[in-house]
């Protein structure tokens, strides 16, 4: 069993990013801009965004962070994205989710103009990525496949089941994994005999948010398991995966920290300089 270790190859890939952005930067004369968007105090919410702040100043992004009270009237958010979307110094705007209650998200998801769209959230990027011509594709789906490669993990002809069908993680993984022609089941809530699915598993990933809901009965040995839950229980942070279990089955596992997240941010980075090459002309 090998633990795939996220955070340092997040660390490799934000490494390269360093020297392709600084190329990409002198290449076309002009810095290159993300704007982070934060509605209220979400604790969660403020380390993520924070940390990503943090990435773009080791990889070499101007970032900007907009933070807003839990009730700031919607409008003044549309106005700002509606300025950003205009700005010729901000090549990707995301706002960071969820949202507190009361915001319409998908109304403010689509202000945001698609070819600036990082998080790849938008129907323009996600019909890009479901046509085979992906685009800006969802960081953590991009991540997970990331991670995949680097560890030469094959993915064509294997099972692949995905726990989880949201617009986030579930679908678009789905998406992925399929255009690299694995079989892809998705499995979601309401699917009877979980375990009867999972266990046919090559590769697992699992995305519903549920602590430890994959147990080592449900999994295959020799099983690829990918963990992107985060879920704060009472003991600490722990993942969809119980991973004291199941790391003794799996050939390879992330842990959950210091798996499928730091990867996350590092295909934030990733997408913010595609954005850039794109809206200067490269395609
Ligand atoms: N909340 C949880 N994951 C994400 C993400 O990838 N992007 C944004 N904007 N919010 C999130």
């Amino acid at each position: 069993m090998r633990i795939i270790d996220g955070k340092s190859v997040a660390q490799d890939i934000k490494n390269n990013l360093k020297t392709a952005i600084a190329r990409a930067v002198e290449r076309c004369g002009k810095p290159i801009g993300l704007a982070v968007i934060l509605v209220g105090d979400n604790p969660a919410s403020k380390i993520y965004t924070s940390n990503k702040v943090r990435a773009c100043e080791e990889v070499g992004i101007s970032s900007y962070m907009y933070e807003f009270k839990d009730g700031t009237p919607e409008e003044d958010i549309l106005s700002l994205i509606s300025r950003l979307n205009a700005d010729e110094t901000i090549n990707g705007i995301l706002v960071q989710l969820p949202l507190p209650k009361g915001y319409d998200e998908g109304k403010i998801l689509k202000a945001i103009n698609v070819h600036k769209d990082v998080d790849g959230f938008s129907a323009f990027q996600i019909g890009r990525l479901n046509m085979g011509d992906p685009q800006l594709v969802p960081c953590t789906p991009l991540g997970v496949l990331a991670l995949l490669d680097y560890y030469n993990i094959p993915i064509e002809g294997k099972n692949a089941v995905v726990v989880g069908r949201s617009n986030i993680v579930g679908k678009p993984v789905a998406s992925l994994l399929l255009f690299r022609n694995a079989t892809v089941t998705i499995c979601h809530s309401r699917t009877p005999d979980l375990a009867g699915h999972t266990k046919r598993a090559d590769i697992l990933v699992a995305a519903v948010g549920r602590a430890k809901l994959i147990t080592a009965d449900m999994v295959k040995e020799g099983a690829v398991v990918i963990d992107v839950g985060i879920n704060r229980t009472e003991a600490g942070l722990a993942g969809d995966v119980d991973f004291e279990s199941v790391a003794p089955k799996a050939s390879y596992i992330t842990p959950v920290p210091g798996g499928v997240g730091p990867m996350t941010i590092a295909m934030l980075m990733s997408n913010t300089l595609k954005a850039y090459e794109l809206q200067n002309g490269k395609d």
